[in-house]
């Protein structure tokens, strides 16, 4: 009795010093809520067992994914008996959010129980992060996500980026806890997702013949002649989608309209109010070319077009883009403003929202919601979608006071295009400066959002867009560390460590990425 005293306030004295001002955490990112230091670790050897509910199939999977995760080959079982073990198991009684888990490490025991098979995913990921050499640190965590919305996007548009490629994105993303991969997968300069009924979107539009050099605002206009192609067959989209699935990531597809449709329209023209001349873009920023929002002809394709996306994406969101569409061609349009006639539209920006709203009744009645970028707040909100704030914060404030859900993903600090270190040391970008200490200091509830509000704020999101990101290095130079530092945002209380603190517990995790083989920004080697 007098000892187990002892050892409770032993554990309790721990816990109070390791209040997150503490100097030194353990190398875990993101950070869990709750973690009380044990003195007394777990060293893993042949003998040591999985236990798992042997009849329960995902359970098998998930002792196969800590096995890979540990680097073992470790005896799975369903024998309680057996002497040292690490446990998997669903406790129903957790029940937090649905994505907790508890972990416990001591010297004859791991255990990791959670409500729901993603909590013990996301307690194999925190394991992992504990293991050194044959060791595994004694903890015992409780640990749930700030955030359910916790994204990154890749633009496989602008260039392309192959299914091994994309496989390994999401082999990171688990590993720091991330839950929604935004795949951008049609723009102005590349249509990349199959479309059985139409097949030239790939034929034609998944293609274009070279691409302008340097940065697009240059004066100089000179182009490499390169040509860039590349699309995603269904089956290869059934691969990935499945693929993140076992990651518990889910994948929303972002097909965009009414704008950023060039790739399209050259591959069927008369979808466009002008009905000819287009070409799939060789250079960079934002074009005119918008499909014709008078002709039913458009709908038919957009409809044709979400028909077979839904039955690719389980996901229940489908993005719809929305986002930087010029008017400039409706405007000269006599069909599309005859629609506005018909419709009783008083500006082109109800004509977007016509738009987006027709849409948005065709994807609900197909049992999805929408996704849109800030731009459909113009002209009237469709009235169930998600917005996604990318000018700044105020379409996200603006569209949950009109009670509708919200991911954050301001340029300023989530546009992972942008340079994360002085311009003259860096790669080419686009523009701007997202430093990994700004994105760490991000708090994705503005100040101006009454706290009544805050459940509208899903959660934030990240955005690699590929104008100037030609290759896989590239892309993960761009996205690491800076997804750490946000999967931290995303993840740990808000009473977070200090940027300090956290650049102290990279240092491990640079490790971690060489062991994945990521390429990094790392200012400091
Ligand atoms: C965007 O960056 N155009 C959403
Ligand atoms: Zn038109």
């Amino acid at each position: 009795m007098k000892r187990r005293i002892v050892i409770v306030a032993f554990i309790m004295a721990i816990n109070i010093n390791l209040g997150i001002a503490q100097e030194k955490l353990l190398s875990l990112i993101p950070y869990p809520q709750k973690v009380t230091l044990v003195d007394n670790d777990f060293n893993i050897t042949k003998s040591v067992k999985i236990l798992i509910d042997k009849s329960d199939k995902e359970m098998l999977r998930l002792a196969e994914v800590l096995n890979r995760s540990l680097a073992q080959n470790l005896k799975i079982t369903s024998k309680a008996r057996v002497s040292k073990v690490i446990e998997i198991a669903i406790d129903k009684s957790l029940a937090k959010s649905s994505e907790a888990y508890q972990l416990i490490v001591n010297r004859k025991n791991v255990k990791i129980t959670a409500a729901n098979y993603a909590g013990v995913f996301y307690g194999i990921q925190t394991l992992h992060q504990l293991v050194e050499g044959d060791l595994i640190k004694g903890v015992m965590i409780e640990d749930e996500p700030r955030f359910k919305y916790r994204g990154l996007h890749i633009d496989v548009c602008r260039h392309f980026f192959p299914v091994e490629f994309i496989k390994k994105f999401i082999d990171v993303m688990a590993f720091y806890k991330y839950n929604n991969l935004h795949w951008h997968l049609t723009e102005d300069q590349g249509w990349r997702i199959e479309i059985k009924k139409y097949p030239k979107l790939t034929e034609i539009g998944s293609k274009r013949a070279q691409t302008k050099i340097g940065h697009y605002g240059d004066k100089l206009h000179e182009f490499d002649g390169v040509p860039v192609e590349g699309f995603y067959t269904q089956e290869q989209i059934k691969e990935i989608v499945a693929y993140a699935k076992g990651k518990y990531i889910n994948v929303i597809p972002e097909i965009e309209m009414p704008g950023h449709a060039t790739a399209a329209l050259t591959s069927y023209p008369h979808l466009g109010c002008k009905g000819e001349d287009y070409k799939v873009a060789e250079n960079w920023g934002v074009f005119h070319t918008i499909y014709c929002a008078g002709k039913e002809s458009t709908f038919k394709f957009l409809e044709d077009v979400i028909d077979e996306v839904v039955e690719l994406f389980p996901s229940k969101y489908i993005h719809i883009g929305g986002d930087e569409a010029f008017k400039d061609h409706w405007k000269e349009c006599l069909l599309c403003k005859k629609r506005m006639e018909e419709e009783g539209l008083k500006d082109f920006h109800e004509l977007q929202s016509y738009f987006i709203q027709r849409m948005e009744k065709y994807i609900n009645s197909k049992g999805k919601q929408i996704i849109g970028w800030d731009e459909i707040l113009e002209g009237g909100l469709a009235p169930n979608a998600t917005v996604m704030s990318w000018r700044g914060m105020k379409g996200g404030i603006a569209a949950a006071n009109m009670d509708h859900d919200v991911i954050m993903t301001p340029g300023s600090p989530c546009y992972f295009d942008n340079y994360q270190g002085p311009k003259s040391d860096e790669p080419l970008a686009i523009g701007g400066m997202n430093t990994l200490e700004k994105v760490y200091e991000f708090n994705p509830f503005p100040k101006e959002l009454p706290t009544e509000k805050h459940h509208f704020i899903l959660g934030a999101q990240a955005n690699l867009w590929s104008e100037y990101i030609k290759t896989e290095d590239h892309m993960e130079y761009m996205a690491y560390p800076r997804a750490c530092a946000l999967s931290e945002v995303l993840w740990s209380s808000e009473k977070k460590s200090s940027f300090e603190e956290f650049k102290n517990r990279m240092k491990k995790h640079y490790e971690f990425l060489d062991a994945m083989n990521v390429n990094y920004f790392d200012k400091e080697k």
